[in-house]
C-alpha cells in the first residue's frame, strides 16, 4: 500500500510537473518543426531564414557554424535518479546541400558538450568546429559528437566521404559506418547519400541502464528504421558534466556545403517527439526548374518560332564559342585532345566560381567532366605565340605518359587562338603552401610532412623515366595533395612554355625567387642540379614551415637563416615551432641538413635527387657539411673545399643545355 501511494505520488508529481509543457517549453524537452521562435545560441555562419530553416554554412570554404540550444541541460552524472539520469533521446532532419555538381566538404556534428564557447577551441575543416589539432583527443574536452562527415580525413581515420560517426572527445569516431539505413520491409541496409541535397532524419537515443548508444538514419519519407546504423556501447559518465549544452557545429572545407537543419526535437526524460515532416521549412531552391505550366508553354512556342529563325545564326555563334585550333600534325594526339566543349561544360564555361587556383601561366579551374563524371583541373595557359608550339604538344603529350603517384596526371590538351588548356587529375586538397602558412587547413603532422619530402616525384622525373625531365618550378605551391594528403608535383614541364616566347634570342630565367639556383640566374640554365637547389629550399620550407624568402616577414633568405643555426650547432632551432616537439627529432635533423645540402653554392656539390632519396632512407650516412658560408644563392661559393661525395652512384647529375627539357641519353 505504502508503495502504491509512493507511485501515486510520484505520478501525480510528473503529471504536475508536465503540466507547463502544453504552454512553454521545460529546459529538458523541446520540439522546433522549423526555428522561428527556437531559443538558439547562434555563432559563425549560422543564421536563420525567415521560413525557420537553420542554416549552419554556407558554402564559402572554411566557415564554422555552430546552433546550440540556449539552455543547459542537466546530465545528472554523480547520483542517477530515477528523474534526472545521462539517458537522452533525440532526432533532427538536415540537409546537405554541395554547391551545384561539385562534392561537398565537411560536415554536420549533433554536439554535446561543456559551453557554447569554441573560441580557439575549434577549427573549421576536418575538425568540424569542436577541436583544435592540440586539444583534439584530451579527455578534458567531455564532448560527445555524431558527426556526419563528408570528407576522409586519413589522420582521424575517416572511412569514406560519407560516413556517420560516433566521436568522444576526438575526432577519431569510436565508432563509424557508411551512410546506411535499414529498411524493415526488405530486411536489408540501403544506402543514402548525405550529399545528396536531399533533407534526412536522424534519430540518437542513449539509454543509461544499457550505457547503449543507438543512432538511426532515414531519408524524411520513412519512419523510423528498426534497426540502428551505430549501437555502440559507451558510459557517458565518464565523459559528460553535469551541465551540458547540446546543438550542432558544421563546418566546410576546402570544398563546401550548405549545412541545413530543418527541425530538432529533444527530451531529457524519455522517448523524443517526432517531428512533423510536413510542417519543416523547405530548402531553397538549388536551380530546380519548375514544371512549365500552360502558359510558359504557349510562350514557349512562340519563343521557339522566333529561335527556329535565328537558329542560323545561333549556329554559326555557337561554332565560334567552340572554336578551337586543329592542325594537321596534332592528328597522332587525337586521344590526349579534349573538345573545348567539353571542358567549357566541365567548367560550367570557365565561370569565375570554379577557379580553385592562379599561379603564374593562368588560371584553374575544377570541373567535371559530363561524359564520364570525373573532376578535372584545368588550367588555361594564354599563349599568343605559335613558335614552338608543335615541339610544345609533342611534350605535353610526352608528359601524359608520365605516370606516377607522386605526380599529378596530365590528361590531356586543347588548343584555342591564343590559349592552351591543359587537362589534369583534380586533387582535392589543394596545395601543400595552403596548409603550410593558413592557420585555417589543419595543422600537417610530422609523419605527413616527411611522407610528403620522401614521396616527391622528382626523383621518378629526373632519373627514372625514358629521358630526363626537369621540372623548374620545385616549390610548396606547386605539390599539390590527394585525397590522402600525399604529396604530387605538379606543373612539371611547363616552364618551358617561356622558352617559347616571341623573342627567342632572350634566356627567360624561369622559377620563383628563394627557389633559384645561383648559377641559373647568372647562365639561365636550368639542370638537375639547379632543380635538386630548388628541392632543397622545399624541404627547409616543410620542416621549418617558413616561406624560402621571408622569415617572420624579416626578409631573410630561409637557406642562410638554417645554415646560421647550423653554424651556431642549434639546427633544430629551425624546425617549425607549430610541430610543437611532434617530431621525430633524428629526422628532422637529417631533413634539416639535406636541405642545406641541396642548397651547397656548387652546383656539382649537391647530391642527386637518388641520394637525396637514400639519404632519408638512412641507406647512407651523411657527409659531414661545412659550417662556412657555403649554402644558398648568396655563398660566397669559392669559399667551400667540401668534398661532398663519400658515396658515388652510376648516374651522374646531368648539365644540360636550356633548349630541351626532355633528354634522352641518361
Ligand atoms: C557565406 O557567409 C559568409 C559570412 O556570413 C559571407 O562572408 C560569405 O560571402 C558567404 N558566402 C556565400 C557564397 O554566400
Ligand atoms: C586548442 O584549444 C585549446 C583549448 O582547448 C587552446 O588552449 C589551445 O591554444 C588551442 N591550440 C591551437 C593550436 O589552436
Amino acid at each position: 500500500m505504502a508503495m502504491y501511494l509512493r507511485s501515486l505520488h510520484l505520478l501525480i508529481l510528473l503529471y504536475v510537473s508536465n503540466i507547463p509543457l502544453a504552454f512553454a517549453q521545460d529546459e529538458n524537452q523541446f520540439i522546433y518543426n522549423g526555428f522561428k521562435q527556437a531559443k538558439l545560441h547562434l555563432d559563425g555562419t549560422a543564421v536563420i531564414h525567415s521560413n525557420g530553416l537553420l542554416q549552419l554554412t554556407n558554402i564559402s570554404s572554411q566557415q564554422v557554424g555552430r546552433a546550440f540550444y540556449q539552455f543547459p541541460i542537466k546530465f545528472n552524472t554523480t547520483s542517477p535518479t530515477l528523474t534526472s539520469s545521462l539517458s537522452f533521446s533525440t532526432n533532427f532532419v538536415f540537409a546537405i546541400v554541395p554547391k551545384a555538381q561539385n562534392p561537398g566538404g565537411h560536415g554536420i556534428a549533433f554536439t554535446i558538450g561543456p559551453s557554447t564557447d569554441f573560441t580557439g577551441r575549434g577549427l573549421a575543416n576536418g575538425y568540424l568546429g569542436l577541436f583544435n589539432s592540440s586539444n583534439n583527443g584530451h579527455p578534458e574536452n567531455h564532448i560527445l559528437a555524431i558527426e556526419l562527415d563528408t570528407v576522409v580525413n586519413p589522420e582521424f581515420r575517416d572511412i569514406n566521404i560519407n560516413h556517420v560517426g560516433i566521436d568522444v572527445n576526438d575526432l577519431k569516431s569510436v565508432e563509424s559506418a557508411p551512410a546506411t539505413y535499414f529498411n524493415d520491409k526488405e530486411g536489408k541496409n540501403i544506402s543514402l547519400e548525405l550529399t545528396s541535397g536531399n533533407p534526412m532524419h536522424l534519430w540518437i537515443d542513449y539509454n543509461e541502464a544499457e550505457k547503449l548508444l543507438n543512432v538511426t538514419l532515414a531519408p524524411t519519407r520513412i519512419p523510423k528504421p528498426n534497426r540502428p546504423l551505430l549501437s555502440r556501447h559507451v558510459d557517458l559518465s565518464q565523459y559528460l558534466l553535469e551541465s551540458m549544452y547540446v546543438g550542432f557545429s558544421s563546418t566546410t572545407g576546402t570544398l563546401a556545403s550548405y549545412h541545413y537543419i530543418l527541425g530538432w526535437s529533444f527530451n531529457k526524460s524519455g522517448p523524443s517527439q517526432s517531428l512533423e515532416i510536413s510542417r519543416l521549412p523547405p530548402l531553397p531552391r538549388q536551380g530546380k526548374r519548375a514544371k512549365p505550366g500552360p502558359v510558359i508553354i504557349t510562350s514557349l512556342i512562340a519563343v521557339a518560332l522566333v529561335l527556329i529563325n535565328t537558329i542560323g545564326v545561333a549556329y554559326i555563334l555557337r561554332r565560334k564559342k567552340y572554336e578551337e585550333i586543329r592542325e594537321d600534325w596534332e592528328e597522332e594526339y587525337g586521344p590526349h585532345r579534349f573538345t573545348y566543349k567539353s571542358l567549357h561544360k566541365a567548367t560550367k564555361g570557365f565561370k569565375d566560381t570554379e577557379i580553385i587556383g592562379e599561379g603564374g601561366f593562368g588560371k584553374v579551374y575544377m570541373g567535371i567532366l559530363a561524359s564520364s563524371n570525373v573532376q578535372i583541373a584545368v588550367k588555361r595557359v594564354s599563349h599568343d605565340s605559335k613558335q614552338g608550339m608543335k615541339e610544345f604538344v609533342a611534350e605535353i603529350v610526352s608528359m601524359g605518359r608520365l605516370r606516377h603517384r607522386n605526380l599529378v596526371q596530365l590528361l590531356g590538351y586543347c588548343r584555342r587562338r591564343g590559349e592552351l588548356l591543359l587537362v589534369y587529375d583534380y586533387m582535392p586538397n589543394g596545395s601543400l603552401d595552403k596548409f603550410l602558412y593558413s592557420n585555417e587547413n589543419p595543422n600537417l603532422n610530422w609523419f605527413q610532412r616527411f611522407r610528403i619530402i620522401r614521396g616527391a616525384g622528382l626523383l621518378y622525373l629526373h632519373e627514372e623515366w625514358e629521358q630526363v625531365v626537369l621540372h623548374r618550378d620545385v616549390k610548396a605551391s606547386n605539390v599539390l595533395l590527394d585525397a590522402e594528403l600525399n604529396g604530387r608535383l605538379g606543373d612539371f614541364g611547363l616552364a618551358r612554355l617561356h622558352d617559347h616566347g616571341t623573342n627567342p634570342q632572350t634566356t627567360h630565367v624561369v622559377g620563383t625567387v628563394g627557389y633559384l639556383a645561383p648559377e641559373l640566374t647568372r647562365t639561365g640554365m636550368a639542370t638537375t642540379c639547379s632543380d635538386v637547389f630548388a628541392f632543397g629550399a622545399f624541404m627547409l620550407e616543410v620542416a621549418c614551415g617558413r616561406k624560402p624568402t621571408d622569415v617572420q616577414a624579416q626578409g631573410v633568405i630561409l637557406v642562410d637563416w638554417v645554415s646560421e643555426c647550423w653554424r651556431r650547432d642549434a639546427i633544430l632551432d629551425a624546425s617549425d615551432p607549430r610541430l610543437e616537439g611532434n617530431n621525430v627529432v633524428e629526422e628532422m635533423e637529417l631533413v634539416l641538413k639535406i636541405g642545406l645540402f641541396c642548397s651547397h653554392a656548387i652546383p656539382t656539390a649537391r647530391p642527386t635527387m637518388r641520394q637525396v632519396m637514400q639519404l632519408l632512407d638512412g641507406d647512407v650516412d651523411l657527409p659531414e657539411l661545412p659550417r662556412d658560408n657555403a649554402f644558398g644563392a648568396f655563398a660566397s661559393s669559392e669559399s667551400s673545399d667540401f668534398m661532398p661525395f663519400p658515396f658515388t652512384l652510376a648516374s651522374t647529375p646531368s648539365m644540360g643545355s636550356t633548349d630541351s627539357i626532355l633528354k634522352s641519353g641518361r
